[in-house]
């Protein structure tokens, strides 16, 4: 983890315009967005899944810096006041904090612009039609049928209850399409065989959908300084989380019985989804 975490950090630095580059602030908001911070759960995810393909983390490099570039725009418009209205953030004070709201509105479009650059790179794929096909599903994903459609029903279901499927909806959509989305493209810098394709699709669904609900269990249960974003945040918000229908065990609970029908998935890929199902691991036993 550690190595390729340094290797995305590299990726996302060379990817992004220097900080003397005009307009100098926006740029200098860009840098301090994305670079030196986070888990990089989904850069992770797409060199795992890559691995499992067989493709080296030279092609995965530019897909896994697209997602984290479009994880890092909703994580800036997540914090912004007209949304959470968080201060904190991978430990650091928010971009609208740190610099103001225009800066970060415009750091979010601009990191989300710079994302499908990277998908604009030579040879992601052997075929240049599956590298086309890569950067649909990665707009899809973002998108309104993604996860800024998931951030639509969480504001509109502030102060409301959700039912069970309601909240997984919003889950998956705000939260698992990216995840999703992380795998499948990794996945799509090699080869597999169709069996093993809907088995990792298979566990990137019900792994996206316990990332969250895994986040909102440590929401409630976790301290700002380990989380490095502000604790108690959703019950403050009045948002509705697996936490305040279900409780705090029955949402533990949940979330491994979802890694457990995640890590079935992988049983087509045998050893080859070894670092797949430890990160699937990782994301539901984690404490930050
Ligand atoms: C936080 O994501 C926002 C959600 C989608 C739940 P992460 O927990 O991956 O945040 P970083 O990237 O490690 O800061
Ligand atoms: C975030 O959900 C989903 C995104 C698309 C950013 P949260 O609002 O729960 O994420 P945190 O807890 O602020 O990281
Ligand atoms: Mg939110
Ligand atoms: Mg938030
Ligand atoms: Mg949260």
């Amino acid at each position: 983890m550690r190595d390729r975490q340094a290797r995305i950090e590299a990726v996302l630095e060379a990817a992004m315009p220097p900080p003397g580059l005009a307009p100098e602030r926006l740029h200098e908001a860009m840098r301090y967005a994305v670079l030196g911070g986070g888990k990089r759960v989904r850069p992770l995810l797409a060199y795992a899944a890559g691995e499992a393909a067989g493709a080296s983390d030279e092609r995965v490099d530019r897909v896994a810096a697209a997602v984290e570039l479009v994880h890092v725009y909703s994580l800036v418009h997540d914090d912004l006041p007209c949304m959470d209205n968080d201060v904190l953030r991978r430990g650091k004070p928010t971009v609208h904090v740190q610099y103001d709201e225009e800066t970060a509105l415009l750091v979010g479009d601009a990191l989300q612009s710079l994302a499908f650059e990277c998908l604009t790179a030579r040879d992601l794929a052997d075929d240049p039609a599956v590298q086309v096909r890569m950067t649909g599903k990665l707009a899809q994903a973002a998108g309104s049928r993604g996860m800024a459609g998931g951030q639509a029903v969480d504001l509109a279901s502030q102060g409301r209850t959700l039912t069970v499927a309601e909240l997984e909806f919003m889950h998956i959509h705000k939260t698992g399409a990216l995840i999703s989305a992380a795998i499948t493209l990794g996945a799509a810098c090699g080869r597999l065989a169709d069996a093993e394709t809907r088995g990792v699709a298979h566990f990137a669904h019900f792994i996206g959908l316990a990332f969250q609900v895994v986040d909102d269990v440590l929401d409630a249960t976790a301290s700002t300084e380990i989380l490095g974003k502000t604790a108690g945040k959703d019950a403050a918000g009045q948002k509705p989380t697996y936490v305040s229908v279900l409780g705090i065990e029955r949402s533990r609970a949940y979330s491994r019985e979802l890694l457990a029908d995640a890590l079935s998935g992988l049983e087509p890929l045998g050893a080859r989804g070894g670092r797949l199902a430890d990160l699937g691991r990782f994301i539901v036993d984690r404490n930050f």
